[in-house]
């Protein structure tokens, strides 16, 4: 199949098929002349970086609602940012979030740049971002590659070097498939087929508008591309979690600014290690004395390494804790919003 028939099936694909999304102007309203916004483009690809559709969209919905424009959220404080992130993970992110909006309202007039460079000057706003936003908002023909658009050239390509070893190829695969025509639509039309055809297990290549083009579909293969060098078994830590009540009130502190969650509201923990904590360890990290109950644990997956975190409970009072209404532990990172949730439920 040459490039231009492929190119041709899979917009023709997309064009009857474009995933209706909070963030996007569909293939139709496009072509009449309705451009996306700035905006909302760069802020759903941020939040699409570490998470699913499925629990972004509510996210977005929230931002946008909040916080209609990028001057908009470049005047909200930091707090109520981090809160309103909370449950998508990689905090770091929402802090670059802001940090970029603010450079586009206090250096940009509040309007995103309109080239590639451009965007990428911004601060936190990198290769993927930058290659996404120019071309859905701006239908410049950059080369817009995530993981999905990988696994559905690797599989066109049957490409044998293993990731991440692989993504350099991959990469100058996807490029020489773009064009000045439609970059915006071309670009969505890749991420929908991987998403919703090319899937990662159990794809649906008798539905593919490019199986008949596809190496590894004439292999009988597919599922096994992307070819994946062996990972490293992910390390275990340990750690334990403090729940200490004032009646109606939990006992939160804000994580220091640099590092894993960092500048989030957390319960008090313990340092996290490689060793399991005994009982009198666990009491001698404790933020106070107090009567403190075991009150079970709970685990938890991160990038690099899962946690298992005992959760100690009590009743008490004390100074320099960020005391928080059961109500307004929304606002708390996952990680901790389980454990307080698995501490509390326990009646003692
Ligand atoms: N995943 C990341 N960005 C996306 C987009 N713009 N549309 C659909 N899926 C995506």
């Amino acid at each position: 199949m040459t490039p231009e028939t492929l190119r041709a099936r899979l917009l023709a694909w997309y064009d009857a098929n474009a995933r209706d999304l909070p963030w996007r102007v569909g293939p139709g309203d496009h072509a009449a002349g309705v451009r996306a916004d700035p905006y909302r483009v760069w802020l759903s690809e941020v939040m699409l970086q570490q998470t699913t559709v499925p629990h972004a969209a509510p996210y977005f919905l929230k931002f946008t609602q909040r916080w209609p424009t990028v001057s908009d959220l470049a005047a909200e404080a930091d707090e109520e940012v981090m809160a309103a992130w909370a449950g998508l993970g990689y905090y770091a992110r929402a802090r670059n979030l802001l940090a970029c909006a603010r450079a586009v309202a206090r250096d940009h007039g509040g309007v995103f740049p309109d080239t590639e460079e451009g965007l990428r000057s911004l601060p936190g706003l990198g290769p993927y971002t930058a290659a996404a936003v120019g071309a859905i908002a701006f239908d410049l023909p950059t080369n817009v590659v995530d993981g999905n658009v990988e696994r559905v050239m690797s599989r066109l390509f049957a490409a044998p070097t293993p990731l991440p070893e692989g993504k350099a190829e991959l990469k100058a695969l996807v490029g020489a498939l773009v064009r000045d025509e439609r970059p915006g639509d071309w670009a969505q039309a890749l991420m929908d087929l991987g998403a919703t055809i090319c899937r990662p297990k159990a794809p649906l290549c008798e539905r593919c508008p490019i199986s008949e083009g596809c190496a590894a579909f004439a292999q009988g293969d597919p599922e096994t591309y992307p070819r994946k060098a062996p990972k490293a078994a992910r390390p275990r830590r340990h750690g334990v979690a403090y729940i200490l009540t004032r009646g109606n009130e939990v006992a939160l502190v804000r994580r220091p600014p640099k590092g894993l969650l960092g500048g989030m509201l957390a319960l008090p923990t313990s340092d996290w290690r490689a060793g399991a904590w005994d009982e009198a360890e666990a009491l001698a990290a404790a933020p106070m004395a107090a009567d403190w109950r075991a009150v079970g644990e709970v685990e938890h997956v991160f990038t690099h390494f899962s946690l298992t975190l005992r959760l100690l409970r009590a009743e008490g009072n004390a100074e320099g804790l960020i005391w928080t209404p059961r109500a307004g532990l929304d606002a708390l990172p996952s990680v901790f919003l389980k454990a307080a949730r698995a501490g509390l439920s326990n009646l003692l």
